[in-house]
């Protein structure tokens, strides 16, 4: 039976010791897989593992320090967890047809620190999309080591068409001789021209990052261009689309294997943490199967019914659409700020982000919602379902009541653990 209000999941077996020794922290779980259950994860950096994953992640695995690389480790007793090391590796070098993978960055801030750590030095300049059309933190924000220690140029996007202007791109590498440029963005829906920054990066001589945080996942089901043969160093997560634990991955030729695990560790981090390495590991073997790869277009045929059906509610959807599971909605043409609409989509059970919007005509202020199809996909839902999303999503903006309602009980028929749930939310 399905109730609205507080609710907690059912516990299941997994819990049932950590509930008898810490019953306040095992009603943090419970309630928090119970708000996974029965609201809508429509945030784009999000994603459901699967069971294995978690599995792997809550082994005795984490208990294990490894400093260093498999065979060559400052601590005893490595030699499983190194067996766990070279699968991560061996699955992420033939999933994305690299030479060299390094599965030890703890995050993508941290893989992105250690590509900068390995290619450049402080002061060096870099040209990466400018935070206000969709840059990463770490593309240079003054809040962030990356603005901190380099010189950041930003590129910005068409102002009609919001696509990369691969013409201002090579105009600002031709002025500011970056020692790198770096493509890659948290908000952009559109595939990237991997080539052209290639081309680009080789006309005045800087080394090419791809921040593929974001499409990895798409590129591990062939449903996204593979950055890997055009950038010297890719840097990825692996809990977005991907669908693994949360950390980093950095993908490089063999002639920067050595720069970019020494960047890793011991420049940037201590020991490895070898569950997440595992977890990563166990995401790789399922990425590279027939279901992930149905799966990812599975997410890009989402994303667009999402985009297409919220345009026809009034949103105006940056850029038109979305090949990617990434849809940038401005909400202003319905007469509210993303802020306003985030707080009312938030009671309703949508759980997304706002994000910087850039160039939207009818925008009252500078920021759009930003929606992904990552963790519904996963749950199972389809097209029709999108089409019920966006309208749930245009009925929450504008307030009406029943929509938390409906939100859950659309949730709640796509369990995504439903060991964990046992199929049956109540309240608390
Ligand atoms: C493009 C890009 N780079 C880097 C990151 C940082 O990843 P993390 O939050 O794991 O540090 C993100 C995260 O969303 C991202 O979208």
């Amino acid at each position: 039976m399905t109730t609205v209000g507080p609710a907690r999941a059912a516990a299941p077996a997994a819990y049932a010791a950590l509930r008898r020794q810490d019953p306040e922290l095992a009603e943090v779980l419970l309630g928090e897989t119970a708000r996974q259950a029965t609201s809508l994860q429509l945030i784009a950096a999000e994603n459901f593992t699967s069971e294995a994953v978690l599995t792997a992640l809550g082994s005795p695995l984490a208990n294990k320090y490894a400093e260093g690389y498999p065979g060559a480790r400052h601590h005893g007793g490595c030699e499983l967890v190194d067996v766990a090391e070279r699968l991560a590796t061996d699955r992420a070098t033939a999933l994305f047809g690299a030479d060299h993978a390094n599965v030890q960055a703890h995050s993508g801030s941290s893989a992105v620190l250690a590509a900068y750590a390995a290619l450049l030095r402080p002061g060096d300049t870099v040209l990466a999309m400018g935070l206000p059309y969709g840059g990463h933190l770490t593309h240079g924000s003054p809040a962030n080591f990356s603005g901190r220690w380099f010189t950041f140029v930003g590129y910005g996007l068409d102002p009609a068409s919001g696509l990369v202007d691969h013409e201002q791109v090579r105009a600002l590498a031709r002025a500011h001789r970056p020692k790198a440029i770096v493509c890659g963005s948290i908000a952009y829906p559109r595939h990237l021209d991997y080539a052209a920054f290639r081309e680009v990066a080789d006309d005045v001589g800087a080394y090419l990052i791809a921040d593929a945080a974001h499409p990895i996942g798409l590129v591990a089901g062939g449903a996204a261009p593979n950055p890997v043969p055009y950038a010297d160093i890719v840097c990825a997560t692996t809990h977005k689309v991907l669908r693994g634990p949360r950390g980093g991955l950095i993908l490089c030729g063999a002639d920067l294997a050595e720069r970019v695990d020494r960047a890793v560790f011991p420049f940037t981090q201590g020991g490895a943490q070898m569950h997440t390495i595992a977890a990563k590991a166990v995401a790789f073997g399922e990425a590279a199967t027939p279901a992930f790869t149905a799966y990812a277009h599975q997410v890009v045929a989402n994303a667009r019914t999402l985009a297409q059906a919220l345009a026809g509610e009034g949103f105006a959807v940056s850029t038109g659409g979305t090949d990617t599971h990434l849809v940038l909605v401005d909400p202003s043409p319905l007469g509210v700020t993303a802020r306003t609409a985030r707080g009312r989509l938030a009671a309703a059970g949508l759980v997304l982000d706002t994000c910087a919007l850039p160039h939207a005509a009818t925008a009252t202020e500078a920021r759009g919602l930003r929606l992904g199809t990552a963790a519904v996909t996963t749950q199972g839902m389809r097209e029709g379902e999108m089409a019920r999303v966006a309208a749930l999503f245009a009925a929450a903006v504008r307030e009406e009541r029943h929509v938390r309602e409906e939100v859950r009980d659309l949730a709640v028929r796509f369990p995504p653990y439903p060991a964990r749930t046992g199929g049956e939310i109540t309240s608390s």
